[in-house]
């Protein structure tokens, strides 16, 4: 059978108290609405609709890269008219499963059972007990124990309210009889909305039982509705990545301390120490040690690198053992080949540097290359912006830069260079030149400071 799947993401979700629409929000560096789409696309399906309402302009357009098709609800008048919306593009022959936007965690291995269960009796229904039920829907069940309908906590009686079993919202129907129920809802009900819930009790009046199958966590089923639901799924979210790594052989100094927002491709024995924070892309080998408050974003590191702590690298390729900070920024564009040593206070943007070079202390090398065993001094600074352009600064191999030296750009040091400590170079050098520029030195013997008055 074919599965369709609809994913109900169309509230505003008020308690965020917020421009963005709720399924916008972020968790680990992608929107919720991604997350419930990741975990859907890795089933079969022939199609994923999402239901939006609120702030769909920005939906469409921050998940362009999304193959689904967009169904808008105009207006909200509940979980059974939202499921409507989707159903004339869905096939009659299909099991539909209905998932929410704002229910981040769902796990493949859950939606599967799921889906299997809705293959023996064609509906199958989702639920879980929980401590404190208030809030949800309630499952009544017949004396069979069977699925009898579903109760709405504003619905509910006393008695229905103590039930422990819930509805999670996630369901698998057949597509025909769906589309045949969802006709007769109706809202004549404490929120005067349409259900979907109503469908439970329409499916056992036609004879049909309710499959009812529970998640494998609790948090699967969790929801997003205010800031504080957000931050509680994140750090758990966070701390089953951290599990993961550290199963396959990274050390993780603090897994409560860690943050991946992105994916990371990752070898054995990395060490990662505490508050490093890791985005985007990233490929990183093995032997790598991170060091404590480093941020990396879509950067490719190769193996046995040292990060030092309180370092910043974004869009960058680190070569082989190098070893950067503490305290260094590598900006986007950088390419750093094998053994290339930056040290504290650097920031290197766009530049390429080559193997076995030093940039120790406190430089800015921007928009330039560097050859091979090439030593830059403390606070050697390339001048690459001429307040309107960038030009380039070229350096040899073998090149060595003293200590605060301009390089003014665009300019080129040819190899085996030499460049004298506090010269600013304006004219290129050639190969084995010494470059100077320096006013000579006065001394005054016996000199007088001036003393307090
Ligand atoms: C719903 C269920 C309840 C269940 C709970 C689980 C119904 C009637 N009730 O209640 O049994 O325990 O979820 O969290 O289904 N949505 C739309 N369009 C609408 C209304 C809702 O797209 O017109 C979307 C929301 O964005 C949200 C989801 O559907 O993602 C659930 O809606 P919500 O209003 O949160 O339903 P609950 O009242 O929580
Ligand atoms: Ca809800």
């Amino acid at each position: 059978m074919s599965l369709s799947i609809i994913i109900l993401a169309a509230g505003q979700g008020t308690r965020m108290y917020s421009e963005l629409p709720k399924v916008l929000h972020q968790l680990a560096g992608k929107s919720l609405l991604e997350h419930v789409h990741h975990t859907a696309s890795m089933l079969e399906t022939r199609g994923i609709h999402i239901i939006y309402g609120y702030g769909g302009d920005q939906l469409i357009e921050e998940h362009s890269h999304l193959d689904v098709d967009w169904v808008e609800q105009k207006e909200q008048l509940g979980t059974g008219h939202a499921v409507k919306q989707a159903l004339p593009n869905i096939p009659d022959k299909d099991l539909v499963l209905v998932l929410y936007g704002d229910v981040p965690l769902i796990t493949n291995e859950t939606l599967s059972d799921l889906v299997n269960a809705a293959e023996e009796t064609t509906f199958s229904l989702l639920t879980t007990f929980v401590e404190d039920p208030r809030g949800y829907g309630r499952i009544v069940r017949n004396k069979n124990d069977e699925v009898s309908r579903i109760v709405e906590e504003k619905d509910a009686s006393k008695d229905e309210k103590k039930i422990r079993e819930i509805n999670t919202g996630m369901m698998v129907v057949n597509g025909k009889a769906l589309k045949q129920w969802v006709e007769k809802l109706e809202d004549n009900n404490a929120q005067s909305e349409f259900y979907l819930t109503d469908v439970i009790e329409m499916a056992v009046n036609d004879g049909i039982k309710v499959n009812a199958v529970q998640p494998y966590s609790e948090v699967e089923i969790r929801g997003v509705n205010d800031r504080a639901q957000l931050a509680e799924l994140e750090r758990y979210y966070q701390l089953i990545q951290a599990h993961q790594l550290m199963r396959r052989g990274i050390t993780i100094m603090d897994p409560g301390r860690f943050d991946l927002r992105g994916d990371l491709e990752i070898d054995s024995d990395c060490y990662i120490d505490i508050n490093v924070i890791l985005e985007g892309r990233l490929k990183i080998g093995s032997g790598v040690r991170i060091g404590a408050n480093c941020i990396i974003k879509d950067t490719i590191i190769d193996d046995n690198v040292e990060i030092l702590p309180n370092s910043v690298i974004e869009n960058a390729v680190i070569g082989k053992a190098c070893r950067i900070g503490p305290f260094a920024r590598i900006r986007p564009e950088t390419v750093l080949n094998e053994n290339v040593h930056i040290g504290n206070f650097v920031e290197i943007k766009k530049s390429v540097v080559g193997s076995g070079s030093k940039v120790n202390h406190l430089s800015y090398i921007g928009d330039s290359e560097v050859g091979t065993n090439t030593n830059i001094g403390a606070g050697v600074i390339t001048c690459n912006y001429d307040g309107a352009n960038k030009h380039k600064t070229i350096i040899g191999d073998n090149v060595f830069i003293g200590s605060d030296v301009q390089l003014v750009a665009p300019v080129s040091v040819s190899s085996g260079a030499t460049i004298a400590a506090g010269t600013t170079i304006t004219k290129d050098v050639a190969e084995n030149e010494l470059a100077l520029s320096r006013t000579p030195q006065k001394s005054m013997s016996d000199w007088k400071r001036p003393g307090k008055k």
